[in-house]
Parts: structure tokens; sequence; C-alpha cells
């Protein structure tokens, strides 16, 4: 039987959310992964360092107690936000990154920003004291079509900033494109880029498979194949500025399935078995521990993990469970359309 043994994997991006989902959601991330960076965008948002600090007691109260797991915590970047507050929250621990989200590019993104110019002194105090930014990369002009957002913010907004701020800790979140991939390739060691599983798994062609499926729908929107092979030939590589961010984010299905659907992918209960069948296809299952375990630990200036885990391929495909239920209501576990052979050696089960 084929297997093998991996540092525990980070989780570089998670949307938690709060209450009944969050009791449901947390335990699926901290069975598999040691940390994991928690997005901010709550209703209302986290915008405080001791909003921060309450959010993670939640997340800590409902992790299962035999699963050792470390929440870093994040702020919601707004035009109103504090320099000096920021900067003593992250200094004395509170918070380890801030998030930008363009106003209106995503779910809960109403509070974000609208002008970048209005935020540069509170990142140039982010350069000063060494805090990570961690960007939604799309713009929201409704002029730009949607499949092309990520280029135009990359080109009109991330640009204006690293060339400003080179000395900024940047990670372009959950990219889609090639031309993400270049850029990111191609920019200073202080840029990094995550990608999720649903980007290396699916092209936009999964959103319409014989019908509209509401549960393919995410932000950044899936996109051509071309950019799906560039995606994994970046996070395949090795090289150290791609790293896993599953941007997992549970909506109910009467929410997704709806008039006018959320988006998001509740992707974290198969993440470890669907990418090591995405690397091992690609002949490149000993680059998955840089991807999933130690690439995004490289870019924080983190330590790795002590603790490892194992992946064993199996001689059956995996049966996937469709759903994790929240009281009357479900959410639908994210499943690629191909067959995963891998699955992980849980000790925690
Ligand atoms: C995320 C959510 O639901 O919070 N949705 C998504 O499609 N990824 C927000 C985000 O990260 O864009
Ligand atoms: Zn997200």
């Amino acid at each position: 039987m084929e297997e093998i043994e991996i540092i525990k994997p980070d989780d570089w991006h998670v949307h938690f959310r709060d209450n009944e989902i969050m009791q449901a959601v947390v335990p699926e991330t901290t069975r598999h992964f040691a940390r994991a960076i928690v997005m901010p965008n709550l209703i209302p948002p986290i915008l405080n360092g001791k909003q921060a600090i309450q959010y993670k007691e939640r997340i800590k109260n409902a992790t299962p107690k035999n699963h050792k797991f470390e929440p870093l915590m994040t702020l919601y970047l707004t035009e109103e936000t504090n320099k000096t507050a920021l900067k003593q929250a992250y200094i004395k621990g509170d918070v380890f990154a801030v998030k930008l989200y363009p106003a209106g590019a995503t779910t809960n993104s109403d509070s974000g920003v609208k002008d970048i110019k209005k935020i540069m002194p509170v990142l140039e105090t982010m350069a000063e004291v060494g805090m990570p930014l961690l960007i939604h990369g799309e713009v929201t002009d409704k002029d730009v079509d949607i499949f092309d957002r990520e280029k135009v913010f990359i080109d009109q907004k991330l640009d204006f900033i690293c060339n400003k701020l080179p000395e900024l800790k940047i990670t372009l979140e959950h990219i889609t494109t090639s031309e993400s991939v270049s850029y990111v390739r191609e920019a200073n060691k202080n840029l990094g880029a995550s990608i999720t599983p649903h980007h290396l798994s699916l092209n936009r062609n999964a959103i319409f498979f014989g019908g509209i499926r509401p549960h393919n729908y995410c932000l950044p929107i899936l996109k051509r194949e071309v950019h799906r092979k560039s995606l994994i030939e970046a996070a395949t590589s090795g090289n150290p500025k791609f790293f896993l961010g599953t941007d997992t984010a549970p909506h109910l299905t009467i929410d997704k399935e709806s008039d006018c659907g959320c988006a998001g992918v509740f992707n974290t209960t198969y993440c470890l078995p669907i990418l090591a069948q995405i690397f091992d296809n690609e002949k490149s299952i000993n680059k998955l521990e840089d991807f999933v375990s130690k690439n995004g630990a490289r870019h924080y200036n983190l330590i790795f993990n002590k603790e490892t885990i194992k992946l064993i391929k199996l001689d059956n495909k995996l049966i996937f469970k469709n759903y994790i239920g929240i009281k009357k209501e479900k959410i639908k576990i994210f499943q690629p359309n191909f067959s995963i052979f891998w699955t992980v050696a849980d000790k925690l089960l």
C-alpha cells in the first residue's frame, strides 16, 4: 500500500463563521490542520483586537479537546482602521494579519476599502512592524467582466501597492489565473499567493455542467482550463511562493440554492485527499508537503509544525459524504468531478 507521511498541514485561509455553523465546521479543520488563518468577514466584521480575541476564544471552545490547533486571527481593513491601535494589536499578538476586501467584492465585504490611497498610511505601518496584508484581489467595477476582475486588480491596484511598499508582506489570496501566477512568481520575495483545492480541481464549465451548479459558485469565480493548469503547475512546482489556503466558505444549502445564491465552497472535509490525488496525477506527490505544510510557514516566517500526518492510497475510490448537518439545515461538502483514491490515516476521527 502506498502511503506518505508529511508535516501536519496548515490552512492559510478559512471562514469559520460563528454560532452553529462555526460549531459544525471548526472540527473539520482542526482534525487535519495545525494552524489556520481565520477570515474576519463576520456580520459585523472583526475590526479590532478585542473582537479578534473574543472570536478566537469562541473558535477554541468549538475545537474538540483532542485536537491541537492554533487559530491565527485577522482584522478587517476599512478606510477608518486606526494604525496605532492596529500596531498595538499586532505587537501584543492578538492579531496575525489584516484582510483587505475591496468594498463589495465578495460575501460580507460591504464595509471594505473603496479607495486604496486612503489605506496607504495603515499599510506603511504594517510594513514597518512586519504585519502581513492578505488581499482579496478583485476589482469591483461592474463594467469589468467578472472573469477579468482578478487580472484588472493586479494591473490597477496590486502593482501600485507592491511598488510603493516592497517591504510589506503580502498574500494574494485564492489566485485563479495564469496572470496571477506569473505576477507572483516574478515579484519580490514578500509577495506570495494561496491557492484553493476547488480552483485546482475545476474549471468554469463546472458551474454550468448539465445545469446551473450553485455549489461550484465562489469568488473569485472559477476560470478557464488554461488557468487551472497554470495553478496546478504553480502548486506542484515546489516554488515557496505558492501555498494552500482553502478559502473554505460554508453557506447553508438554502442560501446557495437560491434566486441569488451566496458565493463560497465548503471544502475542508476532503481537502487533503483531493490535493493528494491532484499531486499524484501530476507525478508530484513528493511536492505535496511543500504546498500544504511548509511554504505557507516559510512565507509567514513561522516554524514548521512538529506533528505529522499520514496519507494512504486506497484500492477503491473514496466515498464522499455529501453534507454536514446544521440543526435542521445542511451544508454541501465540496466534491470534485474526478475520483479520489487517497485518504488521511486518521487518529482523530
Ligand atoms: C467567501 C465567503 O463566503 O465568506 N466566499 C467565497 O466565495 N470565497 C468570501 C471570500 O473569501 O471571497
Ligand atoms: Zn475567503
